[in-house]
């Protein structure tokens, strides 16, 4: 099944904040993490098993660059590079999906920007495990 997990419960590097003034996100707001490289976004998820889960981040790129991130389980970088293409304004939602492994209990799912515009606004996270 699929469990939410929202930005506004993440930990955000130095400086981000949960802003809401661009509508359409879930829950009461999202990530603007600061527009930097390594500023980043880190959700705590919970797995009832070890296993392959899909990672799923709702997210708005206003801008014409894709924000590459490196994905962290854990603290290891298990995807890099991932781009968040520009969806045409920051009121546009869209999701980037990637597959990873977690362990049985408390996972930690960092998002950290490679490139000094920072990731993308983050709204979500939305895992699913078998
Ligand atoms: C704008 C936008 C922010 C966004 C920022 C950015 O300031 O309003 O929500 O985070 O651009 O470039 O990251």
């Amino acid at each position: 099944d699929t469990v939410r997990y929202e930005a506004e419960s993440a930990t955000l590097s130095a400086g981000g904040t949960i802003d809401s003034n661009h509508v359409g996100f879930s829950g009461t707001g999202f990530a603007n993490a600061t527009n930097a490289a390594g500023s980043y976004v880190e959700w705590t998820v919970n797995a009832a098993a070890a296993g392959q889960a899909t990672l799923e981040f709702g997210y708005a790129n206003g801008t014409t660059a894709a924000r590459p991130v490196d994905i962290a389980v854990n603290g290891t970088v298990v995807a890099s590079g991932v781009t968040f293409p520009g969806t045409g304004a920051w009121t546009t939602w869209s999701a980037v999906s990637r597959t990873a492994n977690l362990v049985a209990g408390s996972n930690t799912i960092r998002v950290t920007a490679t490139t000094a515009d920072g990731p993308a606004n983050l709204d979500y996270l939305d895992v699913t495990l078998p």
